[in-house]
């Protein structure tokens, strides 16, 4: 696992998307595994606005998202599909049929067999980008969850619908299940970049680089991962002091 500490959000996505790039760069049909909430908003920018210069094409990239809430579907300006067809894929020239995100509502049973056989048609994500909840979640892997499952459907925590009811009017109306990828396909993926900014993500930060492995904390596992680069701002490595990493 390599850690990168940026000086700030601004130029920690920066790092992130010279990452981004180069894989890019190198393969034009790239797998995208791609990630919602606030933490990667500056990297999709940064992603639009080089496109924008004419230095990329996403004509032929294929992206999948980590997950959906249940219920929302993708005319609601809450779901993550609607988040991710306005933040980031109009913007490009990407072909939306070939982009794909969870479908949140229906039968769960047959979107979840949907979602794996998606995933192993596509194959692993040749980058995945992930942010990191401040209880070590990755995707909607919960703590507690099962490192060996693929996509399924769970039960949002308390301290998750807290921390993302900041994006909703109020507590009430974010949803509490949601079908999300499993640890297992993110496992897979060639090459993973996690970010993390803020306070809020120290605590996360500082056990994850603790290396210590165990389901209660799910980012845990990505110290298993053989090509993983985290990227954090000083104030979510602040709990780091003389932390040896390798
Ligand atoms: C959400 C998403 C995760 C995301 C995390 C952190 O619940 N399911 O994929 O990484 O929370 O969100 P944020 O980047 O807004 O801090």
């Amino acid at each position: 696992m390599e850690l990168i500490i940026s000086t700030d959000e601004e130029s920690g996505s920066k790092i992130a998307y010279e990452i981004l790039k180069e894989t890019l760069l190198k393969n034009e049909q790239a797998v995208l595994g791609l990630a919602t909430g606030t933490t990667p908003l500056k990297l999709y920018q940064l992603m639009i606005d080089d496109y924008q210069k004419g230095n990329m094409s996403y004509k032929n990239i294929k992206t999948y998202n980590l997950d959906e809430y249940v219920g929302l579907d993708e005319n609601n300006p809450q779901s993550y599909r609607y988040f991710m067809n306005k933040i980031l894929f109009e913007h490009l020239d990407i072909d939306l049929n070939n982009t794909f995100v969870p479908n949140g509502i229906g039968n769960q049973e047959v979107s979840i067999l949907e979602y794996d056989k998606l995933l192993k048609n596509l194959g692993p994500a040749d980058i995945q980008i992930l942010g990191i909840g401040s209880n070590g979640h990755i995707a909607f892997n919960e703590p507690g969850t099962d490192f060996n499952l693929t996509t399924h459907v769970t039960e949002l925590s308390k301290s998750t619908i807290k921390d993302n009811s900041r994006l909703f009017n109020n507590i009430n109306e974010v949803p509490t299940k949601a079908i999300t990828m499993g640890i297992k396909s993110i496992m897979e993926s060639k090459q993973i970049i996690l970010m993390a900014f803020g306070k809020n993500k120290q605590e996360a930060i500082y056990q994850l680089l603790s290396g210590k492995i165990d389901n209660k904390f799910p980012a845990s596992i990505l110290n298993n991962h053989q090509n993983i680069t985290v990227i954090c701002d000083k104030e979510a490595s602040s709990l780091l002091t003389e932390k040896k990493i390798d």
